[in-house]
């Protein structure tokens, strides 16, 4: 199986940076996530250089949804990075780990009166997704004494190659204001005494393996740039979000890099902000594409189990990655303590939850198992450890952070005391 240059094979052990998945499994204990900051640093700047190689005045936001540890922000604050927040913990999140509010874009459909005062307190700017939060954005802002930076959510309404629950420009989903609808919604808000409407925004879906869908929205949002321009709008930038895809079946997938994005999309963009007599900001908003190979999670076969089919029974189920539950997700599989053993038999390998979609990979072969065996799952920096839960009252286990010959907790594991302490005794219980 091809392999990123930050995961190795030696001495039958599968490496991280370096670092031995196998000892990090014995030293901090599994399952366990383990993230190379100098890979996320790595993937950072070849965002940076293929975009501002191409045109001048670039910002990339991390999508913080895809993973929210601050030692993560916090690597990709210092290399310069904003953040794509999509709620009002992210805000703060992005804002703790030294993230400047000027790079800073609030989303969501579905804001709360809280999220807008928080955006109009600190001032960041604010991608608007209907015209029922524009006037309330308004509101808050004429209260508050401020003007509040606005962009809105285009819905260019693009079928693009993806699953179906991460398609997000759809015509049928739910974020934005439909395309057609976008200068109607300058206009008002142009009307507004305490917005000001700066910005355009988009975001066609997630885990996208082809540039060109990311070339019609670019279209598209050039298109609507240049009426927006028309109308008097003074666009300062323009988003045109995340979404690139990475190669979860290494050998097959293609693999797209932000060089051939770049090639691809930015002279569409050049050319059209040049048609509006404009030279906006170009913002983009990587999520997946930043994080998703930086991070394995090692998890240790419990039993083995031959039945109709053979299992492998792990201690990580989709309390810890949900992804493959949640979207038929593929992610390779590498027995970390015999990487270079020839490969066997056919395994399922399922978690510990209570549940019969608790199947973190069917049907791969893998050499033969045995319990203490280290297994570890590739690709599971993006939307692993973000959307983990409890469930079946199991505590979310510890992440580490590598870079260089150095390796830290960056989140100690959870204890069951971790899962009672929000917990409350009702006064009739007492
Ligand atoms: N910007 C906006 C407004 C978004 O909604 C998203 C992702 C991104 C940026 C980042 O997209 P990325 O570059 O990561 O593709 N949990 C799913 C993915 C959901 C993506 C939601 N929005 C998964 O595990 O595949």
């Amino acid at each position: 199986m091809k392999l990123p240059h930050h995961l190795t094979i030696s001495d039958g052990h599968l490496h991280i940076g370096g670092h031995d998945c196998v000892a990090l499994a014995e030293k901090y204990g599994t399952p366990l996530y383990v993230t190379s900051e100098d890979r996320i640093c790595e993937l950072f700047k070849n965002y940076q250089m293929a975009l501002s190689g191409r045109y001048q005045k670039v910002q990339v936001l991390y999508a913080a949804k895809a993973n929210g540890n601050l030692a993560v922000m916090r690597a990709l604050a210092q290399m310069g990075a904003g953040a794509d927040v999509f709620s009002s913990g992210e805000l703060h999140m992005a804002l703790g780990a030294g993230m400047r509010v000027e790079k800073l874009l609030f989303n969501g459909s579905s804001k709360t009166p809280d999220d807008l005062w928080l955006a109009v307190e600190k001032g960041v700017r604010v991608s608007v997704d209907s015209l029922d939060e524009l006037h309330q954005l308004d509101a808050a802002a004429k209260a508050a004494g401020k003007v509040a930076k606005i962009a809105f959510r285009v819905n260019p309404a693009l079928d693009v190659p993806t699953h179906p629950k991460i398609a997000t420009g759809l015509a049928t989903s739910k974020f934005g204001i439909p395309h057609t609808e976008i200068p109607a919604a300058y206009r008002e808000a142009l009307a507004c005494s305490h917005v000001k409407p700066i910005g355009l925004h988009c975001h066609i879906g997630s885990q996208i393996l082809a540039i060109e869908p990311f070339a019609r929205a670019a279209q598209v949002m050039v298109r609507i740039a240049k009426e927006l321009t028309g109308m008097g709008v003074k666009l300062e930038f323009i988003d045109l979000g995340g979404g690139l895809g990475i190669p979860y079946h290494h050998d097959t997938d293609p693999s797209p890099t932000p060089e051939d994005y770049a090639v691809k999309v930015v002279p569409i963009f050049k050319a059209g902000v040049e048609a509006c007599g404009i030279a906006p900001e170009l913002w983009v908003e990587p999520g997946r594409s930043l994080v998703a190979d930086s991070t394995v999670l090692l998890t240790r076969v419990n039993s083995t189990k031959s039945a109709h089919k053979r299992f492998a029974n792990v201690d990580a189920g989709f309390n810890l990655l949900i992804r493959p539950a949640m979207y038929d997700a593929y992610h390779e599989l590498v027995v970390a303590n015999k990487a270079d053993a020839a490969v066997q038999m056919e395994y399922t390998v399922t978690g510990p939850i209570c549940e019969t979609g608790d199947i973190l990979a069917a049907d791969r072969k893998l050499p033969a198992l045995a319990a203490g065996d280290i297994i570890a799952v590739l690709d599971a920096g993006a939307y692993g450890f973000a959307m983990s839960s409890q469930y079946n009252s199991r505590p979310r286990c510890p992440e580490v952070l590598i870079r260089g010959t150095e390796a830290a907790l960056m989140r100690r594991g959870e204890t069951v005391s971790d899962i009672t302490t929000t917990m409350q005794r009702p006064p009739w219980q007492r």
